[in-house]
């Protein structure tokens, strides 16, 4: 199996581990956060994982009800996932607060959540929550006590698994003859034409191509048979699964491939390129931001995401430049950022008429965020680095 190295983000800390205070700077986790690319599967990983207890845990930041976009996207799906398959027994792979499970009936549906704070949340919602991470022991119990599922579904979970081959497996066994297994995570091909590499941290062990997903499912009697393209997290793929050769295989996974390979995806020379693209985008956006801070602007940020600890980090952007973030998450309030130790703050007073530009952390919510701050934006700039470093008018 030949892994090929093509990207180096440095040193990165945890990215949703806000500091409470500066006395923790010195025991903060830090880890070399390089990419490889798998020849052979055409998967792309993080050369080195974090333990998952590190990342998700009873103190995990990631809240998925606090976004409207996220409220009604999950809600969306539920609704259009009920009526097309009518499953009778449904299970969700990382349930987080149970935005999406809350739209099933409370006897139907099962949680897996390995974060406490959240299973705690679904488990007072009435639904059967197994606080645990996925692997074929759960899966085994989850067969026993209730059954095989019908429909299983997994959003910005599956990336975090380090070994997707009992995942998968996992899965397989979990699954009803006719069942559907469905997962969003962000798309390789979305982050390479884009140039998001801040979707690159610690919690995402694989950036998914459909190219990749094909190869890793068919080893355990596994068959993608519709892809959709979504906007959300800043683009990511919905992969519809099922057993082999139980459903017929729509367009959308030929087309996806296909477009996929067009953006050579399944080479070397793609990831080469983009590593180059990357370099490229830090010196930018450090020269901008500098100049900007020479000519005595104030500059915060906007959205404590992880996307952004990964940008700070890569391109050292610290309070020499960045006063402070703004964010709406309280959990993150009056902590300090992660690796860069930048103060959080609430959106009010934080985002004032003080604030002459801010780096759209959450470059993902444009739209909301946009619409949100139109008295900003009428004198304002927000400057972004996706898909170049660029103002926002
Ligand atoms: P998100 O991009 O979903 O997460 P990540 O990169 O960590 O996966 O996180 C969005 C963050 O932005 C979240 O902490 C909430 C914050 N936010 C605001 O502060 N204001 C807003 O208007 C929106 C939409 C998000």
């Amino acid at each position: 199996m030949a892994k090929i190295n093509f990207l180096d983000l440095g040193m990165q800390p945890i990215a949703n581990n806000f500091l409470s205070d500066k006395s923790e700077i010195d025991d903060e986790y830090k880890f070399h956060l390089t990419v490889v690319f798998d020849d052979e599967s055409k998967l792309v990983s993080l050369s080195d994982f974090v333990p998952p207890d590190l990342m998700f845990n009873d103190s995990y930041v990631y809240h998925s009800s606090l976004s409207k976009t996220m409220r009604d996207h999950f809600k969306e799906i539920a609704t259009s996932l009920t009526k097309e398959f009518s499953p009778k027994k449904i299970l969700e792979i990382g349930s987080n607060d149970g935005v999406f499970l809350k739209n099933f009936n409370k006897n139907d549906a099962i949680s897996v959540e390995p974060c406490g704070n959240f299973a705690k949340m679904t488990c007072a919602m009435g639904y059967s929550t197994y606080q645990k991470f996925w692997n074929a022991q759960l899966a085994e119990d989850i067969v026993e006590n209730h059954g095989k599922q019908d429909l299983i579904f997994s959003a910005n979970c599956i990336c975090h698994i380090h070994n997707l081959e009992e995942a998968f497996e996992s899965i397989s066994r979990v699954m009803s003859e006719r069942g559907t297994f469905i997962f969003e995570d962000p798309s390789l091909l979305k982050m390479m034409s884009r140039r998001s590499y801040d979707q690159i941290y610690d919690e995402h062990a694989h950036i998914f191509s459909v190219l990749a997903l094909k190869n890793l499912l068919l080893k355990h009697s596994l068959e993608i048979f519709r892809v959709e393209n979504l906007n959300v997290h800043g683009g990511s793929n919905r992969i519809f699964v099922c057993h082999s050769n139980s459903r017929s295989i729509e367009y959308s996974v030929q087309e996806n491939l296909f477009r996929e390979r067009e953006a050579g995806l399944d080479t070397i020379d793609a990831y080469k390129r983009f590593s180059y693209d990357v370099e490229k985008s830090k010196n930018q956006l450090v020269d901008l931001l500098n100049e900007l801070k020479r000519k005595d602007y104030k500059i915060i940020s906007y959205g404590a995401t992880s996307k952004s600890t990964t940008v700070f980090n890569y391109c050292e952007i610290d309070t020499s430049i960045i006063d402070y973030i703004v964010d709406t998450t309280p959990a993150k309030q009056g902590k300090l950022s992660p690796g860069m130790h930048i103060p959080v703050k609430s959106p009010e007073p934080g985002f004032d008429e003080t604030v002459d530009y801010a780096f759209l952390g959450a470059w993902n919510y444009e739209k909301e965020i946009a619409d949100k701050e139109k008295e900003f934006l009428k004198n304002k700039r927000f400057i972004t680095h996706v898909p170049y470093v660029r103002f926002i008018k």
